[in-house]
């Protein structure tokens, strides 16, 4: 972002402000915050990890429905293992960070339908055991929680977000091991909204856009995306002895 007092700062190419001060100038680096809405650097910065998250093992077996059910429930297990972390330590997270309490609803919170859909299949969730991956991801959750909660809501930002792409991951399972496209037995995570995905996430992104936050705050809730679609494509990679069995 440029100054807005042009005595103070010029642009460089890079997009980095110079100072204007002879003496200043080249001995000091001030890094230029991003006057981007915070949604538009999370969607266009985050695309290289997207691709990847995308383009893995595991999510292009289920979107060429080449995952069998049981290989579907071991995913459900793990994603039910983290993001019953998640949630508790989002709700624990609304006193202290304003954006959490007022843009995590208990509608987003993930571990219901999780719940739901496990036992569709039959699995008692007390039974689950947790694989390295999603250790390493409660440890991050919890590293987060006492540290930095802009940070967690950039990790919430993910499995929202990641809602757009699993509807249309559920409707080519529902295909594959044909079933209705209205079924929502066993697909409530991949689809918690059914027809309001499409309004419900522009309604919250563009909250997000609005909602004030500092510069450092941006660069937390960015920094916890990324680290968010890094630990996602870690867990994926992890199931895929069990998932594509
Ligand atoms: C087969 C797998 C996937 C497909 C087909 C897919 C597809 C999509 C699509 C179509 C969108 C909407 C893009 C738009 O509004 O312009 C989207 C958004 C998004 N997806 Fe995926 N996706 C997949 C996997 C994932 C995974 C594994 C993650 C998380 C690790 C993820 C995270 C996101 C996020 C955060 C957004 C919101 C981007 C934004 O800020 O607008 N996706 N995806």
């Amino acid at each position: 972002m440029s100054s807005s007092d042009p005595e103070i700062q010029s642009e460089a190419p890079t997009g980095a402000p110079v100072s204007k001060c002879p003496f200043l100038r080249g001995a000091v680096s001030v890094p230029a915050a991003d006057s981007r809405p915070i949604t538009q650097r999370l969607k266009e910065d985050n695309w290289d990890l997207h691709e990847q998250a995308e383009h893995d093992r595991v999510p292009q077996a289920m979107v060429k429905g080449e995952m069998s059910r049981e290989g579907y429930v071991e995913l459900l297990k793990q994603m039910w293992v983290v993001n019953k972390g998640l949630d508790a330590a989002l709700v624990n997270a609304r006193a202290t960070t304003p954006i959490i309490n007022d843009l995590v609803s208990d509608r987003q919170l993930q571990e219901q339908y999780l719940r739901a859909d496990l036992e569709h299949f039959g699995v008692d969730v007390e039974t689950i055991e947790t694989t390295d991956a999603a250790r390493t991801m409660l440890g991050h959750v919890a590293t987060l929680s006492e540290r930095d909660g802009h940070a967690l809501f950039g990790l919430h930002y993910v499995r929202e977000g990641a809602n757009n792409g699993n509807k249309f991951v559920a409707m080519k399972l529902k295909k594959a091991w044909g079933l209705e496209p209205e079924c929502t037995d066993g697909f409530n995570y991949l689809d918690p909204y059914g027809k309001d995905q499409r309004p419900l996430w522009e309604d919250w992104k563009s909250r997000l856009a609005d909602y004030p936050l500092t510069d450092p705050e941006k660069d937390s809730v960015f920094a916890g995306a990324r680290s968010m679609f890094e630990r996602i494509i870690a867990l994926h990679q992890d199931l895929e002895s069990l998932a594509l069995a």
